[in-house]
C-alpha cells in the first residue's frame, strides 16, 4: 500500500534513539522528508534523513524556532511525532518532586510545547498529522517497567490526544496516540536483563517484547493520507499485553 507520504515533511522528537529513530526510518522509507528533534546526537544518522534540529522539548522558544526553521526550509510541515520521553523508576512514596518534574516535564509538558509550536504550521495545509507516543503504562499506572509517575505522565498524553483531536479536527489535523508495550531500547536497557525480559515476554499473548519497528509501522500509517479519517484514537502495540 502506498501511504502517500512522499515529500511530506515530518519532525520526530526523540528521533535520535529507540522508537523515535525507528519511526524516522519508517517515514524516510515511505519517502517523507524527516527531521529529528532531540537534545542528543544520534549514534548513527538514519540514511536519507533531511536534517536534525537540536532542542529540548520543554523549551517553547527553542522548539518554536526549530520548527519554524524546518517549515521555512521545506515550505511547510505536515507531521509531528512526539516520541521524546524519559522513564521513571522506584516506588511512589520514595519519589521526590524532582523526579516528577523531570518525567512530567519531558513526557507531558514536552508534548504540549511541541504541539503548540507545530499547530500553526500543520494547520496551514489542512492535512496535518500529530502522532503521540504514549505507553501501555498510561492504562496501568506504570507497570512492569516504569513507575506510577511515568504512567501518570503518559495518561496525560492520552487525554491530550483526545482533546486535541476534538479541537484540531476543524483545521484538518488528525491527532492519535500509540501505546507501545515494553520495547528494548536505551530507555529500558537497565531494566531488561535476560531473565526479566523473558518473564515479561511470557505475559505477552504474542510471546515476545515489542520491537521499535512494530510501533514505527503504525506511526507511519497514522502519519499518512491513508489514516486521514482516524483521529482521537489510542492504539496499543503490545502483542495483546493489556488484554492478558
Ligand atoms: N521503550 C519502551 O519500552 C517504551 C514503551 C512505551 C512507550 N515508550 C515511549 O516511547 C518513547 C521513546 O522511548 P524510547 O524507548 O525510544 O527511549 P530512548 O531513550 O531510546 O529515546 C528517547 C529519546 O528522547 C530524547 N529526549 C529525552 N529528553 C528529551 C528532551 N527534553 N528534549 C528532546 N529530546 C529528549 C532522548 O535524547 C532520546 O533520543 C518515549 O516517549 C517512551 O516513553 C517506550
Amino acid at each position: 500500500m502506498d501511504l502517500g507520504l512522499a515529500e511530506r515533511v515530518a519532525v520526530v522528537t526523540g528521533g535520535a534513539s529507540g522508537i523515535g529513530r525507528a519511526i524516522a526510518a519508517a517515514l524516510i522509507a515511505e519517502g517523507a522528508r524527516v527531521y529529528l528533534l532531540d537534545v542528543a546526537e544520534p549514534a548513527e544518522l538514519p540514511a536519507g534523513m533531511a536534517g536534525m534540529v537540536h532542542a529540548d522539548v520543554r523549551e517553547p522558544a527553542a522548539v518554536a524556532a526549530a520548527l519554524a526553521r524546518v517549515a521555512q526550509a521545506e515550505g511547510g510541515l505536515d507531521v509531528l511525532v512526539n516520541s521524546a520521553g524519559v522513564l521513571g523508576s522506584g516506588g511512589f512514596a520514595e519519589a521526590d518532586l524532582a523526579q516528577w518534574r523531570r518525567i512530567e516535564g519531558v513526557n507531558l509538558t514536552g508534548v504540549v510545547v511541541c504541539c503548540q509550536a507545530a499547530i500553526p504550521h500543520l494547520g496551514a495545509r489542512r492535512r496535518g498529522r500529530i502522532v503521540n507516543i504514549a505507553s501501555v503504562a498510561a492504562f496501568r499506572g506504570g507497570g512492569a517497567v516504569g513507575n506510577v509517575l511515568y504512567g501518570a505522565s503518559k495518561a496525560g498524553v492520552v487525554a491530550l490526544t483526545l482533546g486535541l483531536a476534538r479541537e484540531l479536527g476543524p483545521a484538518g489535523i488528525t491527532v492519535n496516540a500509540i501505546a507501545p508495550g515494553i520495547t528494548p531500547t536505551a530507555m529500558t536497557a537497565a531494566h531488561l536483563g535476560v531473565r526479566r525480559a523473558a518473564a515479561i515476554a511470557r505475559r505477552v499473548p504474542l510471546g515476545r517484547l515489542a520491537r521499535a519497528e512494530d510501533t514505527a509501522a503504525l506511526a507511519a500509517f497514522l502519519a499518512s493520507d491513508r489514516a486521514g479519517f482516524i483521529s482521537g484514537t489510542v492504539i496499543p502495540v503490545d502483542g495483546g499485553w493489556l488484554a492478558a
